[in-house]
């Protein structure tokens, strides 16, 4: 396993990490989670990821079970959970300092440990301050309950907010964010944060590196029963990924698909290198609903090599979607 410094922070996280939503609690109890996880620590993957809004919970009380059933050692891993969903009353969603401070000491509780190595601001609240949410995260440092915190697709000029409230007022600023990041959606990595990365030292937590299962391939030919995209609940994700513009991305996907063949890599393992290729990603968040899922997952780091600058190029020549270069004066 490769591990990678999370932006400008000491915390040395594993290239490749396991998330677990839509998994845990929802496709996955305690036991398989137990494998889950055992593996993926025996892989040398540090960093197991979570939020309070999945599964209502659910995801964190088994993710939290099994931590402890597994005794794995408190220090050797990173666990993260994000604030932003609890459940339906005012109190209970966003970013105000009041479910900040209840929705860590509630995940606390859920995943069994006495602090969380990263808590993520899940969304952008436009209903609270941005200098609300820092001191409310910055409290939480204070107090020893978290040791580092982020944001989940916020722009990036609320993340630069976000910084400047902390310097003026010696708060904690956010180290990480987590956006999105696959061969379909690129812009906020490769382009709207950049300035981010210099000037702050941002590091990136990405998810879906799969798209849910389209860079697999496997809904190229339906939509198999046992898949994410058949799940009661998911019907909104299913309406995302295979309306009309879906169409366009099974098309793109079987491009990349017969390039996998000639590589003589799988289509999974080229889109997760893909990912791992960008040093600005400090970890590639996987998910897998089963064990043959993770096992076959964790082997795309032995791909990376074989991604040289022409297979890029032509890789971008089939997305088509490269964001442009930021244009440079004076040359
Ligand atoms: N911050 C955020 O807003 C946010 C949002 C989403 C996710 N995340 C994090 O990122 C993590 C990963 O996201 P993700 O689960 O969407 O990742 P993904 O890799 O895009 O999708 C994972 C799903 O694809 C299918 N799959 C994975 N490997 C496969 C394989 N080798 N062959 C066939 N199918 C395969 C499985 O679903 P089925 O078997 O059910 O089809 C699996 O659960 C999450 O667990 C979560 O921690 C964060």
């Amino acid at each position: 396993m490769e591990y990678r410094r999370l932006g400008k922070s000491g915390l040395k996280v594993s290239a490749l990490s396991l998330g677990s939503w839509v998994t845990f609690g929802k496709q996955v109890g305690t036991e398989d989670a137990k494998t889950l996880l055992r593996t993926a620590f025996e892989a040398g993957v540090n960093f197991f990821d979570n939020a309070e809004g999945y599964e209502a919970g659910a995801s964190e009380k088994i993710m939290g079970a099994a931590i402890r059933e597994l005794g794995l050692p408190r220090d050797h891993f990173i666990v993260s959970s994000k604030v932003f969903w609890g459940g339906d009353k005012p109190t209970q969603m966003g970013l105000s300092a009041k479910h900040v401070r209840e929705a860590c000491d509630q995940a606390l509780a859920r995943l069994q440990v006495d602090y969380l190595d990263l808590y993520f601001c899940h969304r952008p609240d436009v209903d609270t301050p941005v200098e609300e949410t820092v001191r409310a995260m910055h409290a939480l440092v204070m107090q020893g309950k978290i040791l580092y915190w982020g944001t989940s697709e916020w722009d990036a000029q609320r993340i630069t907010e976000a910084h400047r409230v902390a310097r003026q007022e010696h708060l904690t600023p956010p180290v990480v964010e987590q956006p999105q990041y696959n061969l379909f959606v690129r812009g906020r990595v490769e382009a709207e944060y950049r300035p981010l990365y210099e000037t702050y030292g941002m590091g990136t937590t990405t998810w879906s590196p799969l798209a849910s299962g389209l860079l697999t391939g496997k809904y190229l030919d339906g939509v198999p029963e046992d898949s994410r995209l058949s799940l009661p609940g998911y019907e909104w994700l299913r309406e995302l990924l295979l309306n009309e513009e879906g169409q366009d991305k099974l098309a793109k996907v079987r491009e990349l698909k017969s390039l996998a063949n000639e590589l003589g890599i799988s289509l999974t393992h080229l889109a997760i290198a893909w990912c791992l290729k960008n040093p600005r990603v400090s970890t590639v968040i996987l998910g897998a609903s089963r064990l043959s899922q993770l096992q076959d997952n964790l082997k795309a780091i032995d791909a990376v090599p074989k991604l040289t600058s022409e297979v890029m190029a032509h890789i971008d020549r089939i997305m088509a979607n490269r964001p442009a270069e930021p244009e440079r004066f004076g040359q």
